[in-house]
């Protein structure tokens, strides 16, 4: 494996020069940040699934500048998903759509469908715009772990091996995209994310939302162990830890209130107004800063199930299943 002193810079130049190299560079959206890569050559593909360490099985989302390029990598664009990229795109929405043969079978892990998205990030819309290929993006994490939300995160994972971190502030929404499609003329939703359920609803009408099965990922990805902190995480009330372990050696993931008898500094409060928009933002980071505590354990608190926490609860559902 190469070595790179990382590089953390905010030059659209230099992000631009490594992808046309075939270089892979992390890029900032609103989700979070993207390993990013040229998404129709080969080599830079496989450099992406090495540095994530992430099995060939997993397929990747490709991000492009502009809903009216979609068509250049896929054969068709069946109307609800149409309306919903007229609405929701740019933005934290990705779409499954039957592929184009330019389309690589790397990106897609061989299946028919291609994830489209437009990230809605002032920097990476103009570095797409002046791409004239797409961009393979998985989060910028090694496979399993946390999703990146600042550069900072990034550099402390895959700094020694990427040459570049565009460093774009921190992620506005904090959790992926959603992930949605069509089977059987049905639009199913196969990962709750940074677009609401509800906003998707409102405008189209019900939708399925597709359970996974960790033998068999229909949406590879969401293995239900992910998300997965070091430390082992439980779904659990704070006074049943207490019982098990050492006040001292319990960290605590909380939506809006500390809890009396645990140390404040492993607690952290992921919206004291109770915002579930901005517990989302805080998520991942505040599940970083549990994992470098010396505890043996961390307990997390679901937050309420509507809007983005919805998103929120799947991916502290699945940082708490057991690791296989
Ligand atoms: O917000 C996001 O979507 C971020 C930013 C960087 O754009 N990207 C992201 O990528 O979360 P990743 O690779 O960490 O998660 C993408 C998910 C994977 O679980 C993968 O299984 C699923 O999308 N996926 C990608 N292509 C697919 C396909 N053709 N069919 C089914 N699922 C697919
Ligand atoms: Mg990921």
């Amino acid at each position: 494996m190469l070595n790179f002193a990382a590089m953390i810079g905010k030059e659209i130049d230099t992000a631009i020069h490594f992808l046309e190299q075939g270089d892979l560079v992390a890029l900032p959206t609103e989700t979070v940040y993207g390993l990013a890569g040229n998404a129709l050559n080969d080599h830079a593909i496989l450099k992406i699934y090495s540095v994530k360490n992430r099995p060939a099985f997993d397929p990747l989302i490709i991000h492009t500048s502009a809903v009216d390029r979609i068509h250049e990598y896929t054969l068709e664009f069946p109307e609800p998903l149409r309306v919903l990229a007229r609405s929701f795109m740019p933005g934290p929405l990705t779409l499954l759509l039957p592929r184009k043969t330019i389309i690589p079978d790397l990106i897609t892990s061989g299946m028919p469908r291609v994830a489209v998205r437009i990230p809605n990030h002032p920097t990476v819309q103009q570095i797409l715009s002046r791409l004239d290929f797409p961009v393979a993006a998985p989060s910028a994490n090694p496979f399993g772990y946390i999703s990146p939300t600042t550069a900072y995160h990034v550099e402390q994972q895959l700094g020694t091996k990427i040459p570049y971190i565009l460093d774009g502030g921190p992620c506005k929404i904090g959790v992926e995209s959603t992930i949605i499609g069509m089977e059987h003329n049905r639009v199913v939703v196969y990962r709750q994310g940074g677009l609401a359920i509800e906003s998707v609803e409102a405008l189209i009408g019900s939708v399925s939302i597709k359970p996974h099965s960790t033998s068999n990922p229909a949406a590879p990805g969401m293995l239900k162990s992910h998300y997965a902190p070091s430390i082992q995480v439980v779904q659990e009330q704070p006074h049943i830890l207490l019982k098990q372990y050492n006040p001292s050696r319990i960290g605590l993931l909380r939506f809006q209130n500390k809890h009396d008898g645990i140390n404040p500094q492993h607690q952290i409060v992921l919206s004291p107004m109770g915002n579930v928009n901005e517990a989302a933002r805080n998520l991942f980071a505040a599940l970083r800063y549990l994992d470098q505590l010396d505890v043996d354990i961390i307990g997390v608190e679901l937050v309420p199930n509507h809007g983005l926490g919805r998103a929120i609860n799947d991916r502290l559902q699945r940082a708490a299943a057991p690791k296989k």
